[in-house]
């Protein structure tokens, strides 16, 4: 089928078949890597990306539920080549280790940060509990975030 979606901005139009995921679309259609895959069952957030401002796991979606959408991924949060506040805040509180879930966790992040500028630690936690991290014990990953979220002005 042709969808026609918005991605990171630009107008897109593929022909797919209607049962891929939106994962592999964007990895394997798209390029767009950044988006990984972890289970493949909707348990581990790697695969997290912005769909219609919120928060999905693109291994859960069939690319027939994405015509019209609009998407973004981690690619898209960087801006005239200077990364996402975001990024930069997981880099300054060194919360990057293997780096495998750092994109989902970021767009998780992402989401939180849109719906509600200035969470609670406790919020933060239950924002990004869907996204799973084997490296970092999660501590730096809520500094980053919690910096943030006390300095909206920067989002
Ligand atoms: S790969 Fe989608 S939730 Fe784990
Ligand atoms: S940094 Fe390795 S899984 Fe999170």
């Amino acid at each position: 089928m042709k969808i026609e979606f918005t991605l990171n901005h630009q107008k897109m139009s593929i022909e797919a078949p209607p049962e891929l995921r939106l994962l592999d679309l964007l990895r394997d259609y798209c390029g767009l890597t950044g988006t990984k895959e972890g289970c493949g069952k909707g348990e581990c957030g790697a695969c997290s990306v912005i769909m219609n401002s919120k928060l999905v796991n693109s291994c859960l979606v069939p690319v027939c539920q994405i015509d019209d959408s609009e998407i973004v991924t981690i690619e898209g949060l960087e801006k005239n080549g200077e990364l996402d506040v975001l990024q930069q805040a997981f880099i300054n509180a060194g919360a990057v280790q293997c780096g495998f879930c750092i994109p989902g966790m970021i767009m998780a992040a992402k989401a939180l940060l849109m719906q509600n500028p200035h969470p609670s630690e406790e919020e933060i936690k239950k924002g990004l509990s869907g996204n799973l991290c084997r490296c970092t014990g999660y501590a730096k990953i809520i500094e980053a975030v919690a910096g943030l979220a006390g300095n909206n002005n920067r989002l």
